[in-house]
């Protein structure tokens, strides 16, 4: 469906769950309470706002966390989304850790898409970003991804003095392998404030002149604002998303729900409306799509992350609860 500003609305970012198993210092440094069971959506019930979702022109979805793999019978619920009548498209962003043993799975189920967060091919660098040890889970999880057909990319947060000088290893992932690697610039959420990241300009500075031939792709890749560079002889393309430096509200495609149940209009705003209490209090079909439809219409125009953040209606919440 279109927008009060004529953005066509038809992609949806599910977190499924707050939790993760890794302790990225930007994003969940630390043991911090979850929500609690009761308060997460039951499966039917994203099931069912998914499929009202569909009735308004809603046919992608991406499946997010926390680390979505962490939660119980995701793959039956992966699979009940991809039948759902309107879905067109389905895919999931993981940490990559526990990615390897459902592989075979989601293959049959015909998941249209992984995106694996790595930040570094360096295991302590790893270890120092995430507090674990489980860098070679994650890449066997890329190599493995790539190889069973399913579109692979690879999401990077890149942050001064931690893993910038990481960038050309990343890189280089996607000339060996058949994987988009993109670079995803720090957006100033949760602990995500403490950091200085670095943006497209900058990185792509330095891979001029490493790649003085590099390419600008024009074609759409992908459901993301992410613009592409191709490097000849590369087997996959490099990504930017630049939210800060680069805006791309003027093309934003998506709407957000939450793990507790809430439809999410904008990243940075706090606010939205509370699917769960709806359902939770019978509400008919028609009334729940209709609220669901007035909120996408009055999606706001654009974020503000460059006021100082943390203010008026800013999201408070933690990145692993609204889902990146
Ligand atoms: N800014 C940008 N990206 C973030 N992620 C987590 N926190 C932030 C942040 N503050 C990324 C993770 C992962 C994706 C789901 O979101 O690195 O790739
Ligand atoms: Fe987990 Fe992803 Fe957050 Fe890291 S960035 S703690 S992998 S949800």
């Amino acid at each position: 469906m279109k927008d009060s500003h004529g953005r066509n609305i038809d992609y949806m970012r599910i977190s499924i769950t707050d939790r993760c198993n890794l302790r990225c210092k930007y994003c969940m440094p630390e043991d911090l309470p979850s929500i609690p069971h009761e308060k997460i959506l039951r499966f039917e019930e994203i099931l069912h706002i998914c499929r009202l979702a569909g009735e308004l022109g809603i046919r992608k979805f991406k499946v997010t966390g926390g680390e979505p793999l962490v939660r119980k019978n995701c793959m039956q619920f992966l699979k009940d989304l991809k039948e759902l009548p309107a879905t067109e498209q389905v895919t999931l962003t993981t940490n990559g850790t526990l990615l390897s043993e459902y592989l075979p799975e989601l293959k049959r189920i015909g998941l249209d898409g992984v995106n694996i967060s790595l930040d570094t091919l360096n295991e302590h660098t790893f270890e120092q970003i995430t507090g674990r040890s489980e860098f070679h889970k994650v890449m066997d999880a890329v190599i493995a991804c790539q190889a069973s057909g399913i579109r692979t990319k690879v999401n990077s947060v890149l942050l001064q003095d931690i893993n910038k000088d990481d960038f050309f290893q990343l890189v280089g992932l996607a000339e060996t392998y058949q994987v988009d690697v993109r670079f995803i610039e720090i957006m100033p959420i949760g602990f995500g404030q403490q950091f200085k990241g670095c943006n497209r300009q900058e990185l792509l500075d330095m891979l001029s002149k490493r790649y003085p031939n590099h390419v600008q792709v024009h074609e759409h890749r992908g459901n993301g604002p992410a613009t592409y560079i191709y490097l000849p002889g590369f087997k996959g393309c490099i990504g930017f998303i630049d939210a800060i430096h680069g805006k791309f509200c003027g093309t934003c495609n998506r709407v957000r729900l939450t793990s507790d149940g809430i439809l999410k209009l904008c990243l940075y705003y706090q606010n939205g409306i509370d699917l769960k209490s709806m359902l939770h209090a019978g509400y008919p079909d028609s009334l729940i799509r209709t609220a669901m439809e007035q909120a996408i219409f009055r999606k706001p125009t654009e974020h503000q992350f460059h006021l100082a953040a943390l203010e008026g209606p800013a999201e408070q919440r933690r990145m692993s609860q609204i889902g990146g």
